[in-house]
């Protein structure tokens, strides 16, 4: 049976956290689910570990949609199938009709279980309409690689100014009906803030150990990452024999809460 919210927040009240893994195809979606993860998330990072791109900017709806078909397909065959959250891509979310087409789209054409998008108060209005309609959503705060043409990869909430807004923007998308909020490349102390502050569960990205659960790029994990893997992340098939063996390693090292330690800290 697939996972539903309810049975993440069970996960969470028995005070274990929740490992999230990236996953962009069937076998990695089944992979991954029988190795224990509670979350695949369908990443725009796909424009970059899957497509080759620099960014994650050129990433369609339609790619979304793919390879949600493709992930839910895969999940769907695993002993456990995990919950499946699909980011919706850059510009899709530049209005809120658009933003309650693609969800639709991902939901319906793809299977997904959650959308997420990436920004601050822009997002508000949207998350709101979103969950007015029944669409779990989860925010995505701090580093935001959809505005990097802009921003550059700017770690955000290093100072105490920028801490705040990205406090009171936590708390203003749980507001507005966010179910999740994944927080990347923020500093460990406040995403510690963040997450004893919120109810709803907060998933970090190099942003230390002190969050409800952990993501991860299924391609930086495995060490075949197109060039340079992020300073946070790890790569769990050195001493493993298999790909299902690493992602095993990685939940368990997320649910011990041994990773990330120090060294994965970006964001200090
Ligand atoms: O696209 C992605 O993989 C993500 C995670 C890094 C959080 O948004
Ligand atoms: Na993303």
């Amino acid at each position: 049976m697939r996972k539903r919210l309810s049975n993440l927040q069970k996960t969470l009240a028995d005070g274990e956290a929740l490992a999230c893994l990236t996953a962009y195809d069937a076998s990695q979606a089944y992979w991954a689910a029988q190795s224990g993860v509670d979350v695949l998330l369908v990443g725009d990072s796909l424009g970059m570990v899957v497509q080759g791109h620099s960014t994650t900017l050129p990433v369609s709806l339609d790619n979304m949609v793919y390879h949600t078909q493709l992930v839910q397909r895969g999940n769907a065959q695993a002993q456990h199938p995990a919950y499946c959250i699909a980011d919706l891509p850059f510009m899709s979310d530049a209005t809120i009709e658009s933003a309650l087409q693609a969800a639709g789209r991902l939901m319906k054409e793809g299977g997904a279980n959650m959308v997420k998008l990436e920004g601050a108060q822009r997002v508000v209005p949207i998350i709101r309409a979103l969950a007015q309609l029944g669409v779990p959503v989860c925010g995505h705060l701090g580093l935001l690689p959809q505005s990097v043409e802009k921003h550059g990869y700017k770690v955000q909430g290093k100072d105490a100014v920028s801490a705040q807004a990205l406090f009171d923007a936590a708390l203003a998308l749980q507001e507005a009906g966010a179910d999740m909020l994944v927080l990347e490349c923020v500093p460990a102390g406040l995403a510690q803030k963040i997450t004893a502050a919120l109810s709803i569960p907060v998933i970090g990205i190099g942003s230390g150990v002190h969050t409800s659960g952990q993501v991860l790029v299924l391609h930086d994990i495995l060490g075949v990452t197109l060039g340079k893997a992020p300073k946070f992340s790890k790569n769990f098939m050195f001493g493993q024999g298999s790909i299902q063996a690493a992602i095993g390693a990685y939940v368990a090292q997320v649910k011990a809460r041994t990773f990330p330690d120090s060294s994965h800290l970006v964001a200090e």
